[in-house]
């Protein structure tokens, strides 16, 4: 039995959360690694849709056990409206397990975040403003919350203390706001701590059991590649470890027991906030992807930028996260389209490059060479197998596999559970 990974291989909103929910049935574990409320992930069960942020999709599922591993950063409140939101709705929410490593987004990082993007003006990076890059800086920094201080009241005031030190003098002497009191922070803090004792436990231990019992465990990926810290469009990223490598460190299970890694493209690309994005369209094509495709933050609710497929960028993701298969969603938001351009390499100053570019200035200016594909009129959201598509449709995820890397195993013809064309078996 495996243990698989699942990866936005774009600029996320690739669909990572139906993908999750697809394989739900055949899991016992989804393990939620990197990032935190900054995640939107929308899944449609029948007339059901639901929006998960903080927790990891796989929680709809009845039987699995859903984990926040200590790669996550944790907006204690979010996490318990979103409890009581599914729970209301009949979802069990009974087994989540969290890491006692995991890091405690604070108000002074939610703070943070939205003074640090307002000074920074034109050169922002369009954060969601959940105090998620404060989060991980204090964690870098060693100077972050972690879980496991809540039930230490002595530590964990000494920690706030020392968080603050800085950050007041920095919130009110450059930033003009008010100076924010430890009471304040860690009245709140230990307000929680009853209710999450439960909950919070090694996970890391618990995981590798299951995986010794022979049971499988699902490692679902926040964000994306091109946001991953270390590999995506620095400084227009996120802050934590969005790519496969990250399910190890943001776990604690040894890259050696990963047996698969699922990477989830959409038929074109989108990207919200700012940063470079070669294939971005600004006319009606761009309109078109976006109405059709309803390209709307879960989050924030921004309009995401949209724009034609990027088969280095799919290349770029097949070899940072060794993704064995991809799930291709949104097919169907291209029917309409009378010709389908796909980049399949860039013009940096005058010269044809084909792989992403390593320096970030020549990324910003590169365009893309396009191939044209005919495009199809049928109504493909019915479709079950492959060859239910009509020929355009399938030529276009055939020139696209062969381009991207890693083959195509699954195609998202609609956002519900059912809308989906299996090609290959995603765990074996
Ligand atoms: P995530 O952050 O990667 O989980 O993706 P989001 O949930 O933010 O955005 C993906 C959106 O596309 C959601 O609204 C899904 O319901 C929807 N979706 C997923 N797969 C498909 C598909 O194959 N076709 C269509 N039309 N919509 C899809
Ligand atoms: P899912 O998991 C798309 C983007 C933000 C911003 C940058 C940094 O739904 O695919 P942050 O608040 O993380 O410091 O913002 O990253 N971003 C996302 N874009 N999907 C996401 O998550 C994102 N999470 C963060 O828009 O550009
Ligand atoms: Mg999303």
């Amino acid at each position: 039995m495996p243990a698989a990974v699942i990866i936005g291989a774009q600029w996320g909103d690739e669909g990572k959360g139906k993908a999750t929910d697809l394989l739900a049935g055949r899991i016992d574990y989804v393990v939620k690694f990197n990032g935190g409320n900054n995640a939107g992930h929308t899944v449609v069960i029948g007339d059901e849709k639901y929006a998960l942020h903080l927790l990891p999709s796989g929680i709809l599922t009845p039987g699995v056990t859903p984990v926040i591993s200590n790669g996550v950063v944790i907006d204690i409140e979010v996490l318990f409206q979103e409890l009581e939101a599914l729970s209301a709705r009949g979802v069990d929410v009974s087994k989540l397990r969290i890491s006692a490593n995991a890091h405690v987004i604070t108000a002074y990082h939610r703070t943070l975040d939205k003074v640090t993007e307002r000074f920074l003006g034109k050169r922002q990076i369009g954060t969601t403003g959940r105090g998620i890059g404060p989060t991980y800086a204090d964690k870098i920094n060693r100077v972050g919350i972690r879980m496991q201080d809540l039930f230490d009241e002595n530590i964990l005031r000494q920690k706030v203390e020392g968080a603050l030190d800085q950050k007041n003098h920095l919130l009110v002497k450059v930033y003009n706001r008010r100076a924010i009191a430890v009471d304040e922070i860690v009245t709140e803090l230990l307000s929680y701590a009853e209710r999450l004792r439960p909950m919070v436990v090694d996970t890391a231990l618990e995981l590798h059991q299951a995986l010794e019992r022979g049971e499988t465990v699902l490692f679902e990926g926040g964000q994306a590649t091109m946001l991953d810290v270390d590999h995506g469009t620095y400084p227009f990223v996120t802050s934590s470890s969005a790519t496969s490598g990250g399910a190890a460190t943001g776990s604690g299970i040894a890259p050696n027991r990963i047996d698969r890694v699922i990477g989830i493209v959409k038929a074109y690309t989108t990207r919200v906030g700012s940063g470079p994005f070669p294939t971005e369209l600004f006319d009606a094509s761009g309109d078109f992807l976006r109405e059709n495709g309803h390209e709307f933050g879960t989050t924030t609710g921004r309009p995401r930028r949209c724009g034609w497929y990027d088969a280095p960028i799919a290349r770029y993701s097949a070899r940072i996260n060794g993704v064995t298969d991809y799930v291709m969603t949104k097919l169907d938001v291209l029917t309409g389209l009378e010709r389908i351009p796909v980049c399949v390499a860039y013009e940096v100053d005058g010269v044809r490059v084909d792989e992403v570019p390593v320096s970030q200035s020549d990324f910003h200016h590169a365009t893309p060479i396009y191939e044209e594909f005919a495009g199809w009129s049928e109504d493909i959201s019915g479709a079950r197998t492959f060859e239910d598509l009509p020929k355009n449709a399938q030529d276009y995820v055939l020139a696209i596999e062969a381009m991207s890397g890693a083959r195509i195993s699954a195609i998202g013809v609609g956002p519900g559970r059912d809308a989906i064309i299996a090609r290959h078996d995603l765990l074996d």
